[in-house]
C-alpha cells in the first residue's frame, strides 16, 4: 500500500479514535445525523432484506434501519475500533458489526439488497475500489445509497487543496463533483446514478449493482 494512502487512513482512525467517546457533540457527529432523516426517506422508498453501512461509526444508521424491522439482516463495518465499540453497544448482537477496511469488504460476492455509506466517502484514498467492492457484495440490481459533503466549485476547489495539507489531521481525502460521482460510478459499474443535492452542502447519490 503506498505511503499516501496509509496516511490517510492512519488519520481517519487516529481522528476517529479519539472522538468516538463524545462523537455526537462533534462537527462530524452533527453533520452525520442532519443526513439520517434523508437517507431513511431514500430508502423507506423500496424494499430489502440484508444491508451493509460501509463507515458504519457508532452504528446509528443501523439501529433506525432495524428499529421495528428486525427481521433486516444488518451489518457494518468501520476500521475505527472505539466507533465500533460504540456501535456494539448500541446495538448489542442485532447486527453483524466487523472492523475492517471498506476497500476490502470480509462479505460473499451478491449478498446484500442495499449498501449504505453516509459521510465516510471522502475519507477513503482510493475510492473506486471501495465502489467496486460495493458492486461485489450488492446483489444483481441491488442498491447504493452515498451521503457526502458538497461544495460549490470554487469553494470545492480550495478545501480540496486544504485536504492535502499536513495541517489536515482528520483524514479527509477529497470532496467530490456531481460528475466525478458518476464517473466514478460509471467507473465501477453502477447504472441508473441519481445525484441531488441536500440541505445547503450535502449530497445524496443513489446507484443500481449491474452484474
Ligand atoms: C464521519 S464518520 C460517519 C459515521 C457514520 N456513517 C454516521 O453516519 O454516523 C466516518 C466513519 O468512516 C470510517 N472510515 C473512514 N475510512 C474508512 C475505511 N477505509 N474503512 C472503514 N471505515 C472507514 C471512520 O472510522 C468513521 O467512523
Amino acid at each position: 500500500m503506498s505511503h499516501r494512502i496509509n496516511k490517510y487512513k492512519a488519520k481517519s482512525k487516529r481522528n476517529f479514535d479519539k472522538i468516538a467517546k463524545d462523537y455526537f457533540n462533534t462537527c462530524d457527529g452533527k453533520y452525520s445525523r442532519l443526513m439520517y432523516a434523508g437517507i431513511i426517506e431514500k430508502i423507506s422508498q423500496f424494499s430489502f432484506d440484508s444491508v451493509l453501512d460501509v463507515g458504519c461509526g457508532p452504528g446509528e444508521m443501523l439501529s433506525m434501519i432495524i428499529d421495528g424491522n428486525e427481521s433486516i439482516q444488518a451489518c457494518g463495518i468501520d476500521f475505527s475500533a472505539k466507533m465500533l465499540e460504540k456501535a456494539t453497544e448500541r446495538l448489542k448482537d442485532k447486527v453483524q458489526l466487523i472492523l475492517g477496511d471498506a476497500d476490502c469488504l470480509p462479505w460473499p460476492d451478491n449478498y446484500f439488497d442495499l449498501v449504505i455509506c453516509n459521510l465516510s466517502f471522502h475519507h477513503f484514498p482510493e475510492p473506486l475500489k471501495v465502489l467496486m467492492e460495493m458492486q461485489r457484495v450488492l446483489k444483481p440490481k441491488g442498491k447504493l445509497i452515498i451521503a457526502d459533503p458538497w461544495w460549490s466549485d470554487t469553494k470545492r476547489f480550495i478545501i480540496n487543496l486544504c485536504l492535502k495539507s499536513p495541517l489536515n489531521l482528520e483524514g479527509d481525502v477529497k470532496i467530490y463533483s456531481e460528475r466525478e460521482f458518476k464517473v466514478l460510478l460509471e467507473q465501477s459499474n453502477f447504472i441508473s446514478i441519481e445525484w441531488e443535492k441536500v440541505i445547503d452542502k450535502y449530497c445524496i447519490v443513489s446507484a443500481i449493482a449491474k452484474k
